[in-house]
């Protein structure tokens, strides 16, 4: 979106485009007397001026992000048809960063996962990556979503931030293990988001021109290396510098060092699913490199800072539902829930026609029979408004299998997944906290969890215990006793 309307060299205008009489003196009889209602000026500054705010989103309030663009370097098209991933194609895009619980005015380097949304504009229409800085999520079911981020939020009452709350969630959902020891150790602060690495986190499609199709996990890894900070320095930025992260995204594309990001895979052939040792749908795992390794396929680079951030940051719409021939999702329910979720926050937070603006339209004409609803803008003339017609050339009519759908058969139940061989809570996030961390990150990642324990209550606090120890028995026991003396309480055998 690079339109401006504002021309320096006309008077300030009504909205309607009339020369204004005055920015600075409302309308009043006598100079000391009461203010008019037909002062329209007055009228249409107050009003519009009440009107400014949107709904933030729900959850990843804060947030910033630039355009660059795409480039693939490697042949895949044994993997996909999509356009926009053959070798050699380049395709503009908008990258958004942010922290998931804070509202929009919240510092930056709380200890957060970060959002990583991606949206490509192709010639298919537009295709959006909304991803993570971390590779797996707290949950697994789409119904404890709303849930969770509560509990991340704040409390009815107060309105306080609350480790009680957290805490207890977390704990009662064990799933959450693997995702809270990435959140509690390095990773959870990043130093930048130049610094930090994306992930799709759940698994995607890819179907090739054959209709072969293949299950696929995408990963970002940072150019710049990934780098993280402390909790001092991170404490100190959230109080001198709120918007730290913002600012150095912003400051690196201006003095033209334009962060970029490997784009790699894994790939896993469709008929591995079945028994692969662990549920590859399931958003709490990864797939262990050694068994799927990661391959290069093309980098993306930032290289334009938003001209208008309202227009082309808030009001952005990035949503998983937004797919391109070539691709497809996955039976992971978390994913099946998001795509119906951000479309609908989105009708919601910004308008039924949201993808009317600028940063939402695809660079392809839109042939969509949709019509009206509120900020209607671009129509279609006199063409029949509805499908099947005799006018128009874009009836879909297509009956057959979808090719980037999958074969699923059942009663309707409310139930776990079944499990794979290896699927459990905790064993994936044990490997993560002993042999992907060192002593001195665990050793962090103990202080850090053991400092939030302060206010946290029974039964809560003896569960934070339970749930350490079943992650990893010498964290967890390091983790009782450190968070006990820092309460003041019994330290058995202390
Ligand atoms: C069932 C689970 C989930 C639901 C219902 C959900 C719902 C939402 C909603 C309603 C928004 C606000 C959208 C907007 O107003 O534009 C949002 C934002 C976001 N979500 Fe989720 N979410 C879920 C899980 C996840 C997961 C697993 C990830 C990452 C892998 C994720 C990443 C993001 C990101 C990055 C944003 C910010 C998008 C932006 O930059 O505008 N969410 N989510």
């Amino acid at each position: 979106m690079t339109e401006q309307q504002f021309d320096p060299h006309r008077p300030s205008t009504t909205e309607t485009g009339v020369p204004r009489q005055s920015d600075e003196y409302s309308l009043s009889v006598g100079a000391n007397g009461p203010l008019l209602l037909h002062d329209v000026e007055l009228v249409q500054k107050l009003a519009r001026f009440d009107r400014e705010r949107v709904p933030e989103r729900s959850p990843h309030a804060k947030g910033s992000g630039a355009f660059g663009e795409l480039e693939i370097t490697e042949d895949i098209s044994a993997y996909t048809y999509a356009k926009f991933l053959q070798k050699g194609t380049k395709t503009p895009m908008l990258a958004r960063f942010s922290t998931v619980a804070g509202e929009l005015g919240s510092p930056d380097t709380w200890r957060d996962v970060r959002g990583f949304s991606l949206k490509f504009y192709t010639e298919d229409g537009n295709f959006d990556m909304v991803g993570n800085n971390t590779p797996i999520f707290f949950m697994r079911d789409p119904i404890k979503f709303p849930d969770f981020i509560h509990s991340q939020k704040r409390t009815a009452d107060s309105g306080l931030r609350s480790a009680n709350m957290q805490w207890d969630f977390w704990t009662l959902s064990p799933e959450s293990a693997h995702q809270v020891s990435y959140l509690m150790g390095d990773r959870g602060l990043p130093r930048s988001w130049r610094h930090m690495n994306g992930y799709s986190s759940h698994t995607y499609m890819l179907v090739n021109a054959e209709g072969k199709k293949t299950w696929v996990k995408w990963h970002f890894i940072s150019e710049q290396g990934v780098e993280n900070m402390t909790n001092e320095e991170a404490e100190r930025l959230a109080g001198s510098d709120g918007d730290y992260h913002r600012r150095d995204l912003f400051d690196a594309i201006q003095r033209g060092e334009y962060p970029s990001w490997s784009v790699e895979m894994q790939f896993m052939p469709y008929e591995d699913a079945k028994d692969y040792r662990f549920n590859p749908f399931d958003l709490t795992k990864v797939w262990p490199q050694k068994d799927y390794p990661r391959h290069k396929v093309g980098r993306f680079t930032l290289n334009r800072n938003p001209e208008n951030f309202f227009a082309q940051i808030e009001q952005a719409a990035f949503a998983p539902a937004n797919m391109v021939p070539g691709t497809g999702l996955s039976p992971d329910k978390m994913l099946l829930g998001r795509v119906f979720s951000y479309p609908d926050a989105q009708r919601h937070r910004i308008g039924t026609n949201y993808n009317q603006l600028p940063v939402n339209a695809p660079v392809v004409p839109m042939n969509s029979y949709d019509k009206e609803g509120f900020m209607q803008y671009h129509h279609s003339g006199s063409a029949a408004p509805y499908a099947p017609n005799s006018y128009r050339s874009y009836v879909s009519k297509e009956e057959s299998r979808v090719d980037n759908g999958w074969e699923a058969d059942g009663e309707l139940v409310r139930a776990a997944y079944t499990l794979h061989a290896e699927d459990d809570d905790f064993g994936q996030a044990h490997t993560l906290v002993r042999e992907v961390y060192d002593d001195a990150a665990r050793e962090r990642l103990v202080n850090t969890v053991a400092g939030m324990m302060a206010d946290v209550e029974e039964p809560v606090l003896s569960r934070v215990f339970w749930y350490w120890k079943s992650i990893d028995q010498e964290v967890g026991e390091a983790i009782e006793k450190k968070a006990k003396e820092h309460r003041g309480d019994d330290v058995p055998g202390a």
